[in-house]
């Protein structure tokens, strides 16, 4: 158990997630399928719980910000599925099972990607929130998911390959390809609880230090990580010729960078004070996981 809170509210994700799925269930296409089978491959789902973190530490009330939450691992998953074709990474395993292309084929992939993204945007405007909190959770969502964010940084991602990329653009594509969702994720509970500015702004400090520290992170485990445990295959960096972190820092340096983040973002709690004692754990955690 990561922290006493974090069970829960795992279970509150995981109903609300499939949802919409429901409605799918008579004569679901093979996309449809293909979008709930990555979803329920598991992932740890640190987005979403970021979301209700927040939510709560703001003063929010949990069940309005659900739909938030579930908007940010839609998005999240969707990047993996894409993530894994083989225009892009090229990889068999996701989640502890072959990758959604593996099973439903490129094209419903490809589909299946873009279905979860656009449910995401559905799912925002179904919360009952006000229409003002709505529209901001949809401008935040698309823009760190966007060109500006997440695609955008999928997009250096790919542009490096085989090139040795120095240590700003690494970090600006590490802040982009993961810290904003990440970001996205923490505002969204945020801005669900009517949170003020300087929450915010603490919010987005907090998100931009275990964003990067998550990506580095996750760089390190595709070298020292245990495919069993990770549910995806190590190595996949080095076969593709990619220019990490990892690769151009070395391992010892990135886990002090690891470390140095996440005392960035516990420090970063401190408007929140004792609200956000599982914000502070769910940092020293992803800093020492081992998937
Ligand atoms: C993996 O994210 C991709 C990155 C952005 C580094 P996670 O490690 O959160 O993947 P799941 O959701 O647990 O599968
Ligand atoms: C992924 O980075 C970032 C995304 C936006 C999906 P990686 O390509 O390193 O993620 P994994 O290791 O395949 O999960
Ligand atoms: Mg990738
Ligand atoms: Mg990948
Ligand atoms: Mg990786």
């Amino acid at each position: 158990m990561i922290y006493k809170d974090f069970e829960r509210k795992l279970a509150l994700i995981e109903s609300a997630l499939y949802t919409p799925f429901k409605e799918y269930v008579q004569g679901q296409s093979e996309v449809a399928q293909a979008m709930r089978y990555t979803l329920e491959s598991g992932g740890k789902r640190i987005r979403p719980v970021l979301t209700l973190e927040f939510a709560q530490c703001c003063g929010g009330n949990e069940e309005a910000a659900l739909p938030f939450a579930c908007a940010a691992e839609y998005i999240h998953t969707y990047s993996l599925i894409h993530d894994d074709l083989p225009c892009m990474d090229n990889d068999d395993l996701r989640r502890g099972r072959p990758s959604c292309h593996k099973v439903y084929g490129e094209a419903n992939a490809l589909l299946a990607g873009d279905g979860l993204l656009t449910l995401a945007f559905g799912m925002i405007a179904s919360a009952d929130l006000s229409a003002e909190k709505i529209r901001r959770a949809c401008a935040v969502l698309s823009r760190y998911s966007g060109i500006e964010g997440m695609i955008g940084g999928q997009a250096i991602d790919l542009y490096n390959e085989g090139k040795n990329a120095g240590i700003d653009s690494l970090r600006r594509m590490d802040e982009m390809k993961t810290g904003a969702l990440i970001t996205a994720a923490c505002e969204l509970g945020c801005i669900a609880a009517g949170a003020d500015d300087e929450q915010i702004s603490a919010a987005r400090e907090y998100a931009s230090c275990i964003g990067l520290a998550f990506q580095i992170k996750d760089d390190i485990l595709d070298i020292t990580g245990d495919t069993a445990v990770l549910g995806k295959k190590t190595g996949s960096d080095g076969s593709n010729d990619k220019s990490t972190y990892v690769s151009l820092l070395g391992l010892a340096e990135c886990e002090r960078a690891v470390d140095s983040l996440t005392q960035g973002a516990v420090s970063a709690l401190g408007v929140f004070a004792e609200r956000s004692e599982n914000l502070r754990e769910l940092a020293l955690y992803l800093a020492k996981r081992e998937k």
